[in-house]
C-alpha cells in the first residue's frame, strides 16, 4: 500500500525521479507526474491502465506556466481562465512543441488546468513542470474523492499520496475548447453551463457519446461501478426488486430507513454541490457491499445536475 501523508518536500522529491503519486485536487484525486517527461507519462498510462489514446491534462499553478506550455491562448477562453482558475475548469489549448505527444495522445491540443486545492498549489508552486493527473482511478472505473479510494485501487502501484482531504467538488472538471471561433463544451464537470454562458454567452455543446469520443471521459460507459446500477422511479423499481439485495442512492429523500448501511441520500436539503461532492462516494460505499443492484434516480437538470446525472447514466452503462 501506499504511504498517505502531507509531505510536500517528499512528493517533490518522488516527482523529480519520475515516480507518479496521489495528488489532491478539489474535483477529484488526480494521478500525477511529469507531464514534460515521457518516462513519467508512461508510468501513468500503465498505473490506470488506460488506453495511450485518452489523452492526459496538464496541471500548473500560474498563468505564466500556461503561457509556457501553449502556442495561443483564445480570448474568451482566457476571459473564462480569469473567472474559474485556479478551479474545476479544463482548456483544450495549441500546445509547444516541447509538450510530449505522449501526453496528448498524439492531438495538437493540450488540456490545461489550474486547479483549486492548497496542497496541489503548493505542490506545483514547488516544481518548475506541468503535472499530468488524470483521475486516479483504474480505467473506467469511479473517479476518486478521497485519499484512501486512491489507495484502495492503486495503492501497491504508487509510493506516495498527498492527502489532502475530501475532495470539495466532487465531479472532475469541466472540459472546455475554441473550434472554429466558437467556445465548445466537451465535458460537463464541476463548473455548470449556466455559470460558463453567464460570462461568454451561448456555447456549443460537443458532449461526445461516440466510439471515437474526443474526451474518452466521454465514452458512454465510463465512472462505473462493478454493481449493476438501474435509474427510474426509486420506488418503482423497489418494488420490482423480488429476489435481488439492493442499496439505493437518492438525491433528497430517504427511502431505506430501516437499512440505513444500504442507502445514501446526496442531499437532503436538495443542494447540489451537496450532491455532487457526495456522489462518488455513495457509488463506492454501494459497490462495496453485499448487493446485487444499486437503485438510483436522475436529480434536477439545472446547474450541476446535468453533470450529475451525465455521470449517472455512464455508470448505469454496463
Ligand atoms: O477534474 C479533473 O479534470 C481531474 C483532476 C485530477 O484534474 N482529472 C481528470 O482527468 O478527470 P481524466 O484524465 O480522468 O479526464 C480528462 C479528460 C479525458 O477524458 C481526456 O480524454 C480529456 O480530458 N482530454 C485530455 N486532453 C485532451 C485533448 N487534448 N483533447 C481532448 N480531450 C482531452
Ligand atoms: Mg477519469
Amino acid at each position: 500500500m501506499a504511504t498517505i501523508g502531507t509531505d510536500i518536500a517528499f512528493a517533490k522529491k518522488l516527482l523529480l525521479n519520475d515516480q507518479v503519486i496521489g495528488l489532491p485536487t478539489e474535483t477529484v484525486y488526480g494521478l500525477a507526474g511529469n507531464a514534460l517527461h515521457e518516462k513519467s507519462i508512461a508510468k501513468i498510462f500503465s498505473v490506470k491502465n488506460r488506453p495511450s489514446f485518452d489523452p492526459l491534462i496538464a496541471h500548473v499553478d500560474t498563468l505564466d506556466k500556461v503561457h509556457s506550455i501553449v502556442e495561443k491562448f483564445p480570448l474568451p477562453l482566457q476571459k473564462l481562465a480569469a473567472h474559474f482558475w485556479p478551479g474545476p475548469l479544463t482548456l483544450l489549448l495549441p500546445k509547444k512543441s516541447h509538450v510530449p505527444f505522449l501526453l496528448t495522445s498524439g492531438l495538437k491540443k493540450v488540456a490545461v488546468r489550474i486547479p483549486n486545492h492548497p496542497l496541489a498549489l503548493e505542490l506545483l508552486g514547488s516544481i518548475d513542470f506541468p503535472l499530468a493527473a488524470p483521475s486516479a482511478n483504474p480505467f473506467g472505473y469511479v473517479s476518486p474523492t478521497t485519499a484512501k479510494h486512491v489507495n484502495d485501487q492503486l495503492g501497491e502501484k504508487i509510493p506516495y499520496i498527498l492527502n489532502g482531504g475530501n475532495c470539495e467538488v466532487g465531479l472532475e472538471s469541466t472540459i472546455v475548447g475554441f473550434e472554429d471561433g466558437q467556445v465548445v463544451i466537451h465535458r460537463l464537470g464541476g463548473i455548470s453551463l449556466e455559470e460558463i454562458e453567464k460570462i461568454i454567452g451561448p456555447v456549443k455543446r460537443d458532449i461526445n457519446e461516440s466510439s471515437n469520443p474526443k474526451a474518452p471521459g466521454m465514452l458512454k460507459a465510463h465512472y462505473s461501478p462493478t454493481k449493476k446500477l438501474l435509474i427510474g422511479n426509486i420506488e418503482d423499481l423497489m418494488n420490482a426488486q423480488k429476489n435481488n439485495d439492493y442499496g439505493i442512492i437518492s438525491f433528497k429523500q430517504s427511502f431505506l430507513s430501516s437499512n440505513p448501511e444500504r442507502e445514501f441520500v446526496l442531499s437532503a436539503s436538495g443542494d447540489m454541490h451537496e450532491a455532487a461532492a457526495n456522489l462518488f462516494s455513495a457509488l463506492r460505499k454501494l459497490d462495496d457491499l453485499d448487493i446485487d443492484l444499486i437503485l438510483t434516480e436522475l436529480v434536477p437538470e439545472n446547474g450541476l445536475g446535468l453533470a450529475i446525472n451525465d455521470r449517472l447514466k455512464r455508470a448505469a452503462v454496463s
